[in-house]
């Protein structure tokens, strides 16, 4: 009987102690997906192939050519970005190509519009398709924009570095994530 006297104020110390050290450490429910509700908040407002027009075709394109070597009548002439403003203006778009992979994972975003076709249909998968098969595979569809967001995040990271070879190698792995998508669900029957 003595013992459970003092059990109680010491646990109730060490819990007080503990709320009193570490108040942000006390672990808050966290949303995840499945608790999410059915109505999401956000508002998708352009479709995939805008997001593609608009936002990630212009960006990758200013990192895809932010460092090239070309042969000219001069020999090599290599060309990376050098002044603050350069850099500035690269790192921009490598935010913008970042958070276009965010928009990408937007729930309820079409693909294309009710009218819009497949431009190259037989090797491209119509819109109504590719939507039928993200809302089949909603994971694989996650993985792809996060991995196009990881990619964006090294170019960044060259680019905070000044390091043209690492931006080089950070396009190469845009490139890469950019077709990993593509493959999946614009065009899987080209698949091999
Ligand atoms: C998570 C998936 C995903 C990622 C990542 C992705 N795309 Fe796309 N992209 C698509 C889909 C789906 C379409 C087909 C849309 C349609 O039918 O109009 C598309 C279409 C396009 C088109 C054709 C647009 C048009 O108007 O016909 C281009 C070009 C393109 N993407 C470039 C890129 C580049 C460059 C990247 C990487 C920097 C990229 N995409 C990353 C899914 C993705």
């Amino acid at each position: 009987m003595k013992t459970r006297i003092w059990i109680v104020p010491v646990a109730l110390l060490v819990l007080g102690g503990s709320l009193i050290a570490h108040p942000a450490q006390q672990p808050a429910p966290r949303p995840t997906t499945a608790a999410a509700p059915a109505q999401s908040a956000f508002k998708p407002i352009a479709t995939v192939r805008e997001v593609m027009d608009h936002i990630i075709i212009p960006s990758s394109e200013v990192l895809f050519n932010a460092v090239t070597s070309v042969a000219g009548p001069n020999g090599v002439e290599d060309k990376a970005p050098s002044t603050d403003e350069d850099w500035a203006a690269v790192r921009k778009q490598a935010i913008l190509l970042a958070e276009g992979g965010n928009l990408l994972m937007v729930p309820g975003r079409h693909i294309a519009g009710p009218a819009d076709k497949s431009n190259n249909p037989g090797s491209e998968l119509e819109p109504a398709q590719i939507e039928a098969l993200v809302a089949k595979n909603r994971a694989a569809w996650t993985k792809a924009a996060q991995g196009m967001i990881e990619s964006s995040l090294l170019a960044i990271k060259a680019i905070d570095a000044r390091n043209p070879e690492e931006l080089s190698n950070a396009g190469g792995d845009i490139d890469a994530a950019c077709e990993s998508c593509h493959v999946t669900f614009w065009y899987p029957n080209e698949k091999k």
